[in-house]
């Protein structure tokens, strides 16, 4: 790191967290004086009874809402558009998501979509959106996403079957109500893909070019939090401090990726995800050891800072890095992440997957540099 590099820092997200402050929500709306509220959340959180709690205790505050719950895993272009007729009809003046990834993102690009005109691709990658957008207050219920933090919104064009981004400062959270209880529902196959998508972020994010020192603090203490409380969540999904470890750790990642990028496994997961609408956590986990390892070269003494944030201290630094891809390859087979091939991606598929990748936003983050031959080879060789 050359500490003569300047760099910016800015966190519009204010982070309220701890047990119980879910409580918070209608004195967070009346801080953004809304008056009339559209939660946007889907059918899981509505099953799983989070959805009611959140919106008795509305009820009994006599605030006024609705609610949008029909946003679906890796979201949708079509939810973002539902979404988005149904806030112009309730003249809605904030948005609350609650859940994962899904339903805060799609939220983010309703806040746009509601404020702006055009179509949503328009606003694809850096800096498109022009104006405020519908403040956006957001409710994690997994710790993995990092959204509640980010400034940026992934949706899946379905004609294309490609996942795109829109990024820009204006469309992060105007608050983030980080309540560990929200995410102990949470069953441990998605614990694990979701916490292995926060460890992720926290390696790219760390690793990424262009990252800096602010974010790069926050990572390493992210991947010693992740690393220390994501089996215990697995396997005792109720162990409350485990679970606030989770989502402290996950926070912190969304932190620094959001100030430096993301990379070659997100490039890669995103392929899958449009493509196959496959679940972005386990995505993320399947590849994130393989493209470990194809980076190794590059950024062997951030791996080494990684293996000692995973507990493992080793010299040289490139026995250290070693030893981090070996230490998340394990991590990842001891809370049950599938091997690659269950994502069931088909042969014919790969040249596509290899494009996708390959014009990913974030790819130019990636330490080592990835044409789409680079990225063939990775997918290939994950196949075998
Ligand atoms: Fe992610």
């Amino acid at each position: 790191m050359n500490l003569l590099n300047s760099f910016s820092f800015e966190l519009p997200t204010r982070i309220e967290y701890g047990v119980g402050v879910a409580q918070k929500l209608t004195a967070a709306l009346r801080d953004l004086n809304a008056v009339n509220v559209l939660i946007v959340t889907d059918k899981g959180i509505e099953a799983s009874g989070l959805l009611s709690e959140v919106t008795d205790r509305l009820a009994q505050d006599r605030m006024k809402y609705e609610v949008f719950s029909d946003v679906e895993s890796n979201p949708k272009d079509y939810n973002v558009l539902e979404g988005t007729q149904l806030a112009k009809q309730l003249q809605a003046d904030c948005l609350v998501a609650i859940g994962g990834g899904s339903p805060i993102d799609c939220a983010k690009a309703i806040a746009v979509l509601a404020t702006h005109a055009g179509n949503l691709r328009e606003f694809e990658n850096e800096d498109k959106v022009t104006g405020d957008v519908l403040p956006l207050i957001a409710m994690p219920t997994t710790a993995g996403t990092g959204s509640e933090v980010t400034f940026s919104s992934v949706i899946t064009d379905t004609q294309q079957k490609f996942k795109f981004s829109i990024h820009h400062t204006k469309i992060a959270p105007r608050i983030a109500l980080l309540d560990p209880e929200m995410t102990v529902t949470m069953p441990p196959a998605l614990t694990a893909a979701t916490g292995m998508d926060a460890l992720t972020h926290a390696i790219e994010g760390f690793t990424a070019k262009g990252s800096e020192p602010l974010a790069d603090a926050v990572a390493l203490y992210a991947i010693e939090l992740i690393a220390a409380h994501l089996k215990t969540v697995v396997f005792d999904g109720r162990n409350l401090e485990a679970r606030a470890g989770m989502l402290l750790g996950s926070v912190l990642a969304g932190i620094s990726f959001s100030h430096s990028d993301v990379a070659a496994v997100h490039c890669i997961a995103e392929a899958l995800g449009g493509k196959y609408d496959a679940a972005h956590g386990v995505c993320n986990a399947v590849v994130l050891p393989a493209v470990m390892e194809y980076n190794m070269e590059y950024c062997s003494d951030k791996y080494a800072r990684i293996a000692a944030a995973l507990g493992i201290i080793c010299k040289p630094a490139r026995e250290g890095a070693r030893q981090a891809v070996e230490a998340v390859k394990k991590l990842a087979g001891e809370v049950n992440i599938p091997d690659f091939r269950s994502l069931g991606v088909k042969m014919e598929d790969v040249d596509e997957l290899a494009y996708n990748s390959s014009i990913n936003g974030s790819n130019g983050s990636n330490p080592r540099p990835m044409s789409k031959d680079d990225y063939l080879t990775l997918i290939n060789s994950m196949m075998s």
